[in-house]
């Protein structure tokens, strides 16, 4: 019986021993300490032995029992700290994980570009506010309360006099307030109109403002500043015309044309088969609107235009829907 415990003893600690990792562990613990385990079995035999005998084995069955039992818990450990081990081991030579990387939305590179011509002409870039005043919006821009042309342009309110501003022409006001002429801005910007969502709407929107202001401008100055963006913007032999339009803020007022960069002016679905393509609504700063910002009458002229951007970017890259630039849609946006 002794024989027997010692011979037990002896494979256990070799076992033990190669034990490579916690489920061979396991797998050895069962197979000698389980209800059915070898070591199990022999202090189950106690009972069929002597008195004397019974004590004798019995002790030192269980002393082997307890002694094997720590080792066991040792090394489970001991694997388990170098389990840990490997996993922090870093390889400093293997190659990196390439980063995702992201890019500017297609919408803001054309943005750079247009910022980037105007400044090249004495522009400044300037910013203002997306919630709005009523005042700035319309009153000060000679759209006073009934006015019908507030219909053109249907309007989140916020409240009675707060609004989500529906064009950029309120900078004009703001920054004439605050600026003495000569000067050169244009306002990028968010607007909002409460329009019906489709391929070619959405009721959030893009606005560059443009405002130049002088002791002598005209409509020369506009139609040459105008004529040079678009050139250098689309390329040399692009063509634009003005055409006579309204604006409450604007006298006189025109929209104006460009050739339709798809068709080339010969007609095609884009350009509704005329050629041509509206691009912006301009004209020469109305004396209301020097008035609003304090200016004295007549002293200055100068001229004004708002067009869209999103419009030039689904025009820069031939895009049919304005919904995509607004998707978040990766497919769509990883191919600027
Ligand atoms: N604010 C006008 C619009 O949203 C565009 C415009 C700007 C017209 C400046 C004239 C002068 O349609």
């Amino acid at each position: 019986m002794f024989e027997m415990l010692k011979q037990l003893k002896e494979a256990v600690l070799k076992e033990i021993e190669a034990a490579k990792n916690i489920n061979s562990l396991e797998d050895l613990r069962i197979r000698y300490f389980g209800r059915k385990g070898k070591i199990t079995e022999v202090l189950r035999k106690l009972k069929d032995l002597s008195q004397e005998e019974r004590i004798n084995i019995g002790a030192s069955a269980n002393q082997l029992k307890q002694e094997l039992e720590l080792i066991l818990e040792q090394k489970k450990k001991d694997l388990g700290a170098s389990f840990e081990a490997a996993r922090e081991w870093i390889d400093i030579s293997a190659p990196g994980h390439k980063l995702p990387r992201g890019h500017l939305h297609p919408r803001t590179q054309v943005l750079r570009k247009i910022e980037e011509i105007f400044q090249s002409l004495g522009f400044s870039v300037v910013w203002g506010p997306e919630l709005e005043t009523d005042f700035y919006n319309f009153e000060a821009l000679n759209v006073p309360k009934d006015h019908p042309a507030r219909d053109m342009q249907d309007t989140f309110y916020v409240d009675e006099q707060m609004l989500l501003r529906t064009q950029t022409s309120p900078m004009q006001v703001r920054y004439m307030e605050k600026h003495e002429p000569p000067l050169r801005i244009i306002v990028p910007g968010k607007v909002f109109r409460r329009d019906a969502t489709d391929a070619s709407h959405d009721c959030q929107f893009y606005q560059i403002e443009g405002l130049m202001v002088d002791k002598e401008i005209s409509v020369a100055n506009f139609k040459a500043v105008i004529q040079e963006f678009f050139k250098r913007f689309y390329g040399q032999d692009t063509k634009i015309r003005l055409r006579p339009s309204f604006f409450p803020f604007t006298e006189p007022s025109f929209e104006v044309d460009m050739v339709c960069a798809v068709c080339g002016g010969h007609g095609c679905r884009v350009c509704g088969q005329t050629g041509w393509l509206e691009m912006m609504g301009a004209g020469m700063v109305h004396p209301f609107v020097f008035k609003s910002a304090g200016y004295i009458s007549g002293q200055w002229q100068g001229f004004a235009f708002g067009m869209g951007l999103d419009r030039l970017v689904m025009m820069k890259y031939r895009i049919n829907d304005i919904r995509l630039l607004n998707s978040g849609d990766l497919r769509f946006l990883k191919q600027f």
